[in-house]
Order: structure tokens, then sequence, then C-alpha cells
């Protein structure tokens, strides 16, 4: 099956199954990753066909969106074989998926892997990561922001998590995007406070 035949139906398969998402992992989510990882493999000359497709696949199983991590990534391995991915690029897309989650904190094994794992974390910063951000906070019951360390907020998000990932690329490219982001970030962070007090 030619490669372009399988992207359009990984694509389709991503749509069905992050199709009613609204914790920040939506459908969309999976393309800009895929999209920002593919580009982050041209400029570092790694696999480019092996990026997009993990970068569509990277949430699949993970624990905070799936009942089941090894039900999802089994029904994941079948649906590859199904459209004739070869057992070398599987084990490829498995070992770039593997590790990318900032939970984890791991650093991924392969070239591909650190690659998905930068687009990611692009994702997570921005304007596009503080819609995210909130959207998660909201759909998991968790308040804006209180005056109080104790309680996890999604402003407290910023501190625990976002605001460290710029230091945390493993590309240059992904380097000089996230500190346009981060600023951004940073001046998002000195507004609202300015507005809540
Ligand atoms: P992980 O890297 O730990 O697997 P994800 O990359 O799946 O986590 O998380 C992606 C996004 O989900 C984060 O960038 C953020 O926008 C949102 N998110 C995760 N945890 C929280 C939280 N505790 N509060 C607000 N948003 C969160
Ligand atoms: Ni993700």
């Amino acid at each position: 099956m030619e490669k372009e035949l399988q992207l359009t139906k990984i694509r389709t398969y991503i749509d069905n199954l992050f199709a009613s998402d609204t914790t920040g992992h939506d459908t969309f989510h999976m393309k800009r990753v895929a999209s920002m990882a593919k580009q982050i493999a041209e400029m570092e000359k790694a696999n480019t066909f092996i990026c997009e497709v993990a970068g569509l696949l990277h949430d699949v199983g993970d624990q905070k969106l799936f009942p089941s991590t090894s039900e999802a990534l089994k029904e994941m391995d079948s649906f590859l074989t199904d459209i004739q991915l070869t057992h070398d690029e599987k084990k490829q897309i498995n070992l770039a998926i593997k590790d990318v989650s900032f939970r984890k904190g791991k650093q991924p094994e392969t070239l591909e892997g650190k690659i998905v794992q930068d687009a990611d974390r692009i994702d997570a910063l921005g304007a596009i990561g503080i819609a995210r951000t909130f959207a998660f906070g909201g759909a998991k019951g968790q308040l804006i922001y209180v005056d109080n360390e104790a309680e996890n907020t999604s402003i407290k998000h910023f501190y625990d998590k976002l605001l460290t990932l710029k230091d945390s690329m493993n590309t240059d490219f992904a380097k000089e995007i996230a500190v346009e982001r981060h600023q951004f970030m940073e001046t998002y962070l000195q507004q609202f406070f300015k507005e809540w007090k």
C-alpha cells in the first residue's frame, strides 16, 4: 500500500479514536504533533514517515485517555498490520511513541522518538498550549486558579510543567520554537495576575 494511502487511513483511525475528546487531546492535537514532527524530521534528516505516523499515534493507549493501555495498543497493532505496515516500521513507531510522555520523564531511545517528544511538548506551549491546559482542567473538574499551593489548578500546571518544557527540548529547531512560545506564556501569566488582583 502507498505511504500516502496508509497516512490517510491512519488519520481516519485517529479521527475516530479522538473525535469526542474535550481534554485537549483531540484529533487536531494529533495532527499538529504529526505535522510538527515531520517538519523537525526534515531538519534533522530523520525518517519523516515514522515521525509523522508516530506523531498521529503518540497518545493511543495513554492512561489518562484509555481504560486499558494494552488493549488500545493491541488494537492499534492489528490496525497497522491491516494497512500493511511492515514489522520493522511498526517496531520503529512503537519505539518512537513509547517514552514520549512528560509524566514518564524518559528520554526516548531513537532520534524519531526524540522528535515526536519535542513536537508533543511544543503543542503544550504558546497560545494552543494555554487553550489545551484550561480545556484539560475544565474536563477534569479542576479550578482555573486559587491562591493555595496545595491545590491542583490549571495555573499551577504552568509552573509544575509547562514553564519547564523549553529547557527539555531534544532538538535545536524545537528549542527555538519553544523559546518564543514560552515567552508568550510568561506574558500571558503576567496579564492573568494583573487582572486577578
Ligand atoms: P503527559 O506528557 O504527562 O503524558 P500530556 O502531554 O498528555 O501529558 O498532557 C498534555 C497536556 O494536557 C498538557 O500540555 C496540558 O495542557 C494538559 N494537562 C496535563 N495535565 C494537566 C493538569 N494537571 N492541569 C492542566 N492541564 C494539564
Ligand atoms: Ni500528546
